[in-house]
């Protein structure tokens, strides 16, 4: 039988700034839920990207005295630098300035319009350009985004528009059919509510702008930044010219976004996808906000608390780590030095790295440094570890990863407390517990090379870093990603380094301190 298809997404991200945390934290927990379904044998297609054009784009490279051809190109290379840094395995990274993406969009363009879902209209309202947002006279906050509380800008101009307000009949069945197409609950009971109460057709080219892809059908238009945008989940699959892999990955699985941009994913998306007679994807998982050190990230702020000076500082796991530990995923959370110290000292050194240090110390004085020969039956972790596997799989399957994170650490615990119940240093006074040390120790031994598997998708680094340790990997193998295999007698641990060293105090970042004002001593 063939493997299972798993096809997930980020949001592709605008290119006018360099990334930041907010950024990175998609990108991570995509990233991680790749690499799981992998783990689990699934055919993954991650895909990321990032969104190049609209008025946005435009004005920033007039800033930076810059075409926007040259600018985008510039900061791309942040991002897939970055990803790179982070240790990102995706299959594909779509830029809405490829060649194939436009092609795409503009024939998938005119296939709405012959579909009758395109006419020619007057827009008149407001357009808030940071979010690339039509608002309502209405629906503004005291005048301004009700989203990112900006000024907005006033047009009028001629525009085509998308009849939107057809689909929400189909729309609300779909989501009374399917109760897990947008999660949280709390999200999608919102959406669901705001799509009940009112919709309206929207404008779906802008006159003004020049920096986008041309409507086929009238080439003084280009085609509204998010239309183009939300297309990149079906051209980076080749619809409709190269339809091999759209037809391997087609559904998405989910598209991870951020609360902000749902009713884009939630609402306009689906009615596109309706009005092409193209299946829903199956999920839309909504996360929450970072702030930082309680406030929301700006330029300065982001630029200041770059994700790359973070991993210079503390690794890219330990910075992997924190951000899906720290906060349920679904949830808004805040950034701060001191609790991304006191994960790394307290949950990776003193829990993971020490229950790694002392085992391969006691390997190396006991049994001179050769791991005991393993007894399935006398193995008093094996339970708890495949029950860890299974409530790993249960969380994951809800994206749940801090959940997950929670569960492997309580097994990380167990095998601390084993240490401490069993006393190995008086086990190794007397030759008549030699057995029975020899199989702590080796269930001990197995645990940990467990646990590197259970941990590999959110630190890949450091299960390499563990099963070299243990002695179980070569320098250039690929880590063993087999659940519950026993290992093979005669292995040498190789005992290095401590895996996180204690960080004693939070860094000097120059404008750090006046950037923060609130900061907690
Ligand atoms: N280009 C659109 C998305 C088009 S998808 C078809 C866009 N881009 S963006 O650069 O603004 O990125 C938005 C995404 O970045 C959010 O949905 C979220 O995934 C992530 N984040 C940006 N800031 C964030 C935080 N402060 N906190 C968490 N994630 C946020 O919108």
């Amino acid at each position: 039988m063939g493997k299972q298809s798993f096809y997930l997404t980020t949001p592709i991200y605008y290119v006018n700034d360099i990334p930041h945390i907010g950024h990175s934290y998609t990108t991570i927990a995509a990233d991680v839920l790749a690499r799981y379904r992998r783990l689990q044998q699934c055919d993954v297609f991650f895909l990321t990207g990032t969104d190049e054009h609209g008025q946005k784009i435009q004005k920033a490279a007039e800033v930076c005295s810059k075409t926007p051809h040259d600018f985008v190109n510039t900061v791309v290379d942040k991002f897939k630098d970055l990803w790179k840094h982070l240790n990102i395995s995706n299959d594909d990274f779509i830029r809405t300035t490829d060649e194939r993406h436009v092609r795409r969009v503009k024939n998938i363009f005119r296939k709405l319009f012959e579909n009758g879902d395109i006419y020619p209209g007057e827009y008149e309202g407001r357009y808030c350009v940071p979010c690339e947002t039509f608002w309502t006279e209405t629906q503004l906050d005291e005048g301004r985004c009700p989203e990112c509380k900006r000024s907005v800008e006033k047009v009028k101009e001629k525009n085509y528009f998308f009849k939107l307000s057809k689909y929400q009949t189909q729309l609300i069945e779909h989501y009374n059919k399917h109760p897990e197409f947008v999660q949280p609950e709390s999200r999608r009971n919102e959406i669901l509510q705001r799509i009940t109460s009112h919709i309206e057709d929207i404008s779906i080219s802008r006159s003004a702008v020049t920096w986008g892809i041309q409507v086929p059908m009238d080439t003084t238009h280009t085609i509204y930044v998010w239309i183009d945008a939300l297309l990149n989940y079906i051209t980076a699959l080749g619809y409709d010219d190269d339809m091999e892999l759209f037809q391997k990955y087609w559904p998405a699985n989910v598209h991870i976004i951020g609360k902000e941009i749902l009713w884009f994913h939630g609402a306009i998306w689906p009615a596109i996808l309706l009005s092409l007679n193209i299946a829903l994807p199956l999920k839309i998982f909504t996360h929450g906000w970072w702030t930082i050190e309680g406030q929301k990230i700006s330029k300065s702020l982001g630029n200041a608390i770059d994700p790359l000076n973070i991993i210079q500082l503390y690794g890219t796991d330990a910075y992997r780590y924190f951000l899906l530990r720290e906060v349920p995923f679904g949830l808004d959370g805040n950034f701060s030095y001191s609790a991304l110290i006191t994960r790394i000292n307290s949950d990776l050194g003193n829990d993971l790295g020490n229950l790694l240090q002392r085992t391969l110390t006691m390997i190396e004085k006991y049994f001179d440094a050769v791991i005991p020969e393993y007894s399935e039956e006398d193995d008093e972790l094996k339970e708890a570890s495949q029950l860890t596997q299974s409530k790993i799989n249960h969380e994951l399957e809800n994206l749940q990863f801090s959940k997950a994170l929670e569960v492997i650490w309580e097994f990380i615990g167990n095998a601390n407390k084993f240490i401490e119940q069993k006393k190995p240093w008086t086990l190794a006074k007397t030759s008549e517990d030699r057995p029975q040390l020899k199989n702590v120790i080796s269930s001990l031994a197995k645990a940990i090379k467990d646990i590197s598997i259970f941990i590999s998708p959110f630190m890949p680094d450091t299960c390499i870093e563990i099963q070299k340790q243990l002695g179980i990997l070569e320098n250039n193998e690929s880590p063993c990603l087999e659940y519950h295999q026993s290992i093979k007698n005669g292995i040498i641990v190789k005992k290095g380094n401590p895996l996180f060293p204690r960080i004693e105090k939070e860094p000097d970042i120059p404008g750090k301190e006046t950037i923060i004002p609130s900061k907690k001593q």
